[in-house]
């Protein structure tokens, strides 16, 4: 149903553990640069990293990915891949800001959209971003992605406003 664990050139993927807590709430949990374009609110105490971390652990359809940087070992952010409905696959990022620009997460999903394209019954790996999160548009555009078009009022970013904002699609398809 989901990867154990993806390795690229620079970074190891495995499953998020409640022991990453730590590391995620001090590199980028609680900083509002990162979760900007998220759906959920800075952390402001290591209890909600926790708390999410254990939602991320419940999940029977989803599954998050540390990336750990391969060299050091060092916590650059996590990914999560989505098993909505049959046949289709999601996924959500995100990098601590010191690891911004140096094509990781291009990397990342590239890896994970690989690993969708060559199960048997996934069709269509796909999300959204907000309209203004280039670089969210650039990481999926460099990973294969097409651009599918423009779904008007279709998520609402709290960071950003309390109404539904237009989003990018992107999907790969086989
Ligand atoms: C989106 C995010 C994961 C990108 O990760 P990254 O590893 O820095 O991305 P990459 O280095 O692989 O590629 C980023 C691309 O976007 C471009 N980019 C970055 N910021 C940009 C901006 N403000 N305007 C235009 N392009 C921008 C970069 O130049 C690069 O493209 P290039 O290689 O053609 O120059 C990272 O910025 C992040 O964690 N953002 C906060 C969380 C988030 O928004 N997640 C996605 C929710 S949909």
């Amino acid at each position: 149903m989901f990867p154990e664990s993806l390795w690229t050139t620079d970074l190891i993927m495995r499953p998020i553990a409640l022991g990453d807590a730590a590391a995620i709430f001090d590199e980028y949990a609680q900083d509002p640069e990162v979760t900007r374009f998220l759906t959920w609110a800075p952390h402001e105490v290591l209890a909600d990293t926790e708390a999410y971390i254990a939602r991320c652990l419940a999940s029977p359809n989803a599954r998050t990915f540390t990336l750990l940087g391969r060299r050091d070992r060092q916590l650059r952010g996590a990914i999560t891949i989505r098993r909505p409905v049959p046949g289709r696959v999601g996924f959500g990022y995100a990098l601590s800001r010191r690891s911004w620009g140096q094509g990781l997460m291009t990397e990342a999903l590239t890896e994970v959209a690989s690993w969708a394209m060559k199960q048997k019954g996934i069709w269509r790996i796909g999300d959204v971003c907000d309209v203004e999160n280039t670089a969210s548009a650039r990481v999926m555009e460099k990973a294969g992605f097409e651009r599918e078009g423009l779904l008007k009022r279709w998520i609402v970013h709290p960071n950003l406003s309390d109404v539904p904002r237009d989003c990018w699609s992107f999907a790969r398809t086989r």
